[in-house]
């Protein structure tokens, strides 16, 4: 039995041709690792020495190994396994002795050499993509950039190479468990191998660029898009913790899984039309604790572009509450119902009715002004029914706290409110009263509504009409008993 040693690929080289040269079998062989002095220098358990490789052996050793078996053995030979060397030479000695199938993925020992191969050059691209260099400053002659890698397979050295082209002449050192590598502009020299984390000890590392990169990681990475699988796909979990983004990592996908992805999707969906669901505006907020005054209400949206709520005005024990639709412009200024132009047709039809406004409660279904802005001039924009219901809460407040005896409803937005129907509408019975809740309710039309129908004749009609319905709602009040 033969004992031979073999640190490195060259070192396996050069011992594998002189055992050919002797004609060794590879089973009469017992591979060690010894440092390269050593090679084929100790005597095995039988006493005897493998002699050393050399140019003479070489030629002996026959027919020359074609490249790309050289290159497959050269790269099977980065694969970590006690059993590597003794595995390289049986395949050096089969294809020696003529059997060619040796290399085919069909062949036991091919298809070993394949997968060892295949495993070999994915670790390398890994290590290239994931080797990540970190600037310190150039003073005691010390490298630029070092990088530590934990790789899992022994690449260092065609790593080392493939970065002695990419960056050029700046110094570089890549640290590993097994051992180092040092470019220095020049030349590439090997050295003992690192331990995980005195580089930074060592090294005096403070790199703007890493904290530039990382920010850059975090500011990319989209919580939406997060495949937690095809990441560690290509970034599996073990590199994590060498790459400055790696201790990034967990906390993006848990802060993702904690909400980040729904808000993220949240705002997408809600970017979309779709198609709004009514919903009672009181059963939509059961837990929502309500507004103690309506300066405070949020209840929709409205208070947004409002100056200021508006609350109803007059006697809190008055006979009569008028509600309008919600304030003008005048209104959202002055902080009072009414006192724009429909404010002051309602006086004159106040006045021809013989009501006296000041004894009347006056207060609109939506208490904040709704507008678009039309050139300078802000115009008014009918309130949406899931407006007029959140408001509601408002205005059956007032109701309950007036208790009049007759509602007069201005226009059908007050109308719906006051009914709390949807549906209802003026048309038919306006100027009748009916009975609602304990009270009269009397439909007719909104002042606006008079000012801004077409033709006179019409104008007078709808005034005669409002007029008519304050008397009635009067005449109701004053027959409806005292509580
Ligand atoms: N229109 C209304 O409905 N209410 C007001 O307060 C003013 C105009």
């Amino acid at each position: 039995m033969k004992t031979a040693h073999a640190a490195s690929f060259d070192e396996w080289r050069s011992a594998a041709r002189g055992m050919l040269a002797q004609g060794i079998a590879p089973h009469d062989i017992r591979w060690g690792g010894q440092p390269v002095d050593d090679l084929f220098g100790a005597a095995d358990a039988d006493g005897e020495e493998a002699a050393a490789g050399s140019a003479s052996a070489t030629e002996a050793s026959g027919a020359p190994v074609p490249r790309r078996l050289l290159s497959m053995l050269e790269t099977a030979a980065c694969y970590r396994d006690p059993d590597r060397w003794a595995f390289l030479y049986k395949v050096l000695w089969r294809w020696h002795a003529g059997d060619h199938v040796v290399v085919s993925p069909a062949d036991e020992d091919g298809a070993r050499l394949h997968a060892m191969v295949k495993t070999v050059q994915r670790e390398i691209h890994k290590m290239n993509a994931f080797l990540r260099f970190r600037e310190r400053p150039t003073d005691r002659g010390a490298p630029r950039f070092v990088a530590w890698f934990e790789p899992q397979h022994d690449v260092l050295e065609p790593v080392a190479r493939h970065f002695t082209r990419r960056m050029g002449k700046a110094s570089w050192l890549i640290a590993t468990p097994q051992g180092t590598a040092m470019w220095d502009g020049c030349s590439l020299r090997n050295g003992p191998p690192a331990m995980s984390g005195s580089l930074d000890a060592d090294m005096d590392i403070a790199d703007d660029g890493e904290s530039l990169w990382l920010a850059y990681y975090r500011s990319t990475f989209n919580p939406a898009r997060l495949n937690t699988g095809a990441m560690e796909m290509h970034m599996p979990v073990r590199y994590w913790k060498n790459l400055p983004e790696g201790k990034l990592i967990p906390g993006l996908i848990s802060q993702a899984g904690a909400g980040a992805q729904r808000i993220a999707q949240t705002a997408a969906v809600g970017e979309r039309g779709g198609k709004k669901v009514r919903i009672d505006a009181v059963r939509a907020q059961p837990e929502r604790q309500q507004p103690t005054s309506l300066d405070q209400c949020r209840r929709c949206d409205l208070w947004r572009n409002a100056t200021q709520a508006i609350p109803g005005a007059g006697p809190v024990d008055a006979r009569i509450v008028l509600v309008g639709e919600q304030p003008g412009d005048q209104e959202d200024i002055a902080g009072v119902p009414f006192v724009g132009p429909a404010g002051k047709l309602l006086d004159s039809a106040f006045a021809q009715a013989g009501l006296d406004r000041q004894s009347t409660y006056l207060t609109n279904a939506v208490k904040h002004f709704k507008w678009e802005p039309r050139g300078k001039r802000r115009l008014h924009k009918t309130p949406a029914q899931l407006e007029v219901d959140a408001c509601s809460y408002w205005l059956d407040h007032e109701l309950a706290e007036v208790g009049p005896a007759v509602v007069v409803a201005l226009g059908s937005t007050a109308l719906k409110a006051v009914l709390k129907d949807r549906k209802a509408t003026l048309t038919g019975r306006l100027g009748q009263a009916i009975a609602h809740d304990g009270k009269w309710i009397v439909r007719t039309w909104h002042p606006s509504y008079v000012l801004r129908v077409p033709g006179e004749e019409a104008k007078t009609a709808a005034f005669a009409e409002l007029v008519d319905a304050l008397r009635l709602a009067r005449r109701l009040a004053e027959e409806a008993p005292h509580e």
